[in-house]
């Protein structure tokens, strides 16, 4: 089993990305092969940071709670919102805590706009995003456009194509995680041959 939790970068009242990070929740649980948990940064409320988590003295516990997620994690998956061409700030503040936790970890880009773009100015900034922090982002992004139409509430994809899209995309990002598992657990056992 991997563990694989999902990053939600929006924190809006009334936002609609959450919806996504539902539908994926509930695609990975589906595969039989992860452990998904949603790190919804709105509930996390992470203070503005002033410094890493792993130079704070005293740490917030939902700096620890995030810190220990991704560093437990296999891979990660990241929703976010498109906001002014970019990805919301609230997302950068929660990711620039952590450091090492991201290393050579697969990550899952998925970009969420009302409009038709599916918030692809959002995902090449993440791509970029998550080379810097050393986390390797699978190739295919997962731009959802339109949400409130091809998302209902609790997270059904009413748009039938986001199905088989979302099949596709997990695949690949399992592809990537295996492999990269894989080859750390030959790493372990050299290190303890
Ligand atoms: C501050 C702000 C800026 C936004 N900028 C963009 C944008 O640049 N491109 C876009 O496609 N949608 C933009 N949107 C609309 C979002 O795509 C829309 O809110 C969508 O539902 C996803 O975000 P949510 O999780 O906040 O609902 C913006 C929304 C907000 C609140």
């Amino acid at each position: 089993m991997y563990t694989i939790p999902i990053i939600l970068g929006s924190t809006r009242e009334g936002r609609l990305s959450s919806r996504v990070a539902t539908f994926i929740e509930r695609k990975l649980r589906a595969t039989g092969r992860v452990n998904p948990e949603i790190l919804d940064l709105e509930q996390l409320a992470l203070p503005m940071l002033e410094e890493r988590l792993r130079f704070l003295k005293d740490p917030p516990a939902s700096v620890v709670r995030f810190g220990s997620a991704i560093a437990a994690s296999d891979a990660f998956v990241i929703v976010s919102p498109e906001y002014s061409g970019s990805y919301p700030g609230v997302l950068k503040n929660a990711i620039d805590y952590l450091q090492a936790e991201y290393k050579r970890k697969p990550v899952g880009i998925v970009t969420v706009s009302g409009g038709n773009f599916g918030g692809i100015s959002a995902l090449a900034q993440l791509r970029l995003l998550a080379l810097t922090i050393g986390a390797y982002p699978i190739p295919s992004g997962f731009p959802v456009s339109r949400v409130g139409e091809s998302f209902a509430e609790d997270g059904t994809a009413t748009d039938a194509s986001y199905e088989k899209r979302a099949d596709g995309w997990i695949g690949e990002l399992l592809w990537l995680t295996e492999a990269v598992a894989d080859k750390q657990a030959k790493d372990v056992a050299g290190l303890v041959a």
